[in-house]
């Protein structure tokens, strides 16, 4: 009942001509792939070439980060109204937006409220360090990160959720079905507890960190897992045509 869904985070990668010869390398394969949304963020200096690409295409648009407001001085910052008409989706409160640009979880609280005000749907990132993990705090971790984001906002099913263990992020060493499963249920219930079992039921949950093509098909195996965010084996044309096949052929059936 919940349509899988596969985004490719491309971070800081590709310059303008790389990004769209990376798209082109994808993009009729893509269209071909049923079953699964497919979601591309590129660096903001790419979206309006790759926007103008997809045309007619059934492969969405997402960025990376956003500022909150919706104009004025704010060197620097690309605000909501800016992306309205350019992408779908927008990546928020990413590990490394946390970790190197000291994002807390009241800022990404008002990046999620302007996403919303602006109809662009957040793909709200959440996970516990290694320290964190180790010590068995990732239920407390993670219940905490979406009860900050998700402080006042209206409920919405349409909310986007990525549990990326900050261990598995370009580590090679992702978490196991089994952990990331765990995990993603404590945050569905969490979401149930500030907007109800009903939302929390339609919102998806994806996981992220080291999703390769070989292992993409034990998450999605798991009626849990909604997808994935897929950050370096997306920068590799065959490999994220053969994550999103192998999503699309395995929920079918899951
Ligand atoms: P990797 O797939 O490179 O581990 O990155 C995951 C990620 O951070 C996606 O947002």
């Amino acid at each position: 009942m919940r349509l899988p869904l596969i985004a490719g985070n491309w971070k800081m990668n590709t310059t303008v001509p790389e990004a769209i010869k990376l798209v082109a390398a994808m993009l009729t394969e893509l269209n071909r792939i049923d079953g699964v949304e497919k979601v591309l963020c590129p660096p903001f200096v790419s979206l309006v070439p790759i926007k103008e690409l997809l045309q007619g295409s059934s492969v969405k648009l997402g960025v990376q980060n956003m500022y909150f407001e919706d104009k004025g001085a704010f060197t620097g910052e690309i605000s909501p109204v800016m992306l309205i008409d350019l992408c779908q989706y927008v990546i928020l409160g990413h590990s490394e937006r946390r970790q190197y640009f000291n994002e807390t979880d009241a800022l990404i609280n008002q990046k999620v409220k302007g996403a919303f005000r602006f109809g662009i749907v957040p793909i709200l990132c959440v996970g516990e360090h290694l320290e964190e993990n180790e010590a068995d705090m990732t239920k407390v971790v993670v219940t905490r990160q979406i009860k900050l984001a998700l402080q006042g906002v209206n409920p919405s099913a349409q909310l986007v959720v990525a549990y990326e263990p900050v261990w598995a992020i370009g580590t090679g060493k992702a978490a196991t079905a089994e952990q990331a499963s765990t995990t993603i249920s404590v945050i569905r219930s969490t979401i149930a507890g500030v907007w109800g079992k009903e939302i929390a039921q339609r919102v998806r949950i994806l996981y992220g960190g080291s999703v390769t093509q070989g292992n993409i098909a034990e998450f999605v195996t798991d009626a849990e897992i909604d997808g994935a965010l897929v950050g370096s084996a997306s920068l590799k044309a065959e490999e994220f045509l053969s994550i999103v096949k192998q999503a699309a052929l395995i929920k079918a059936r899951v």
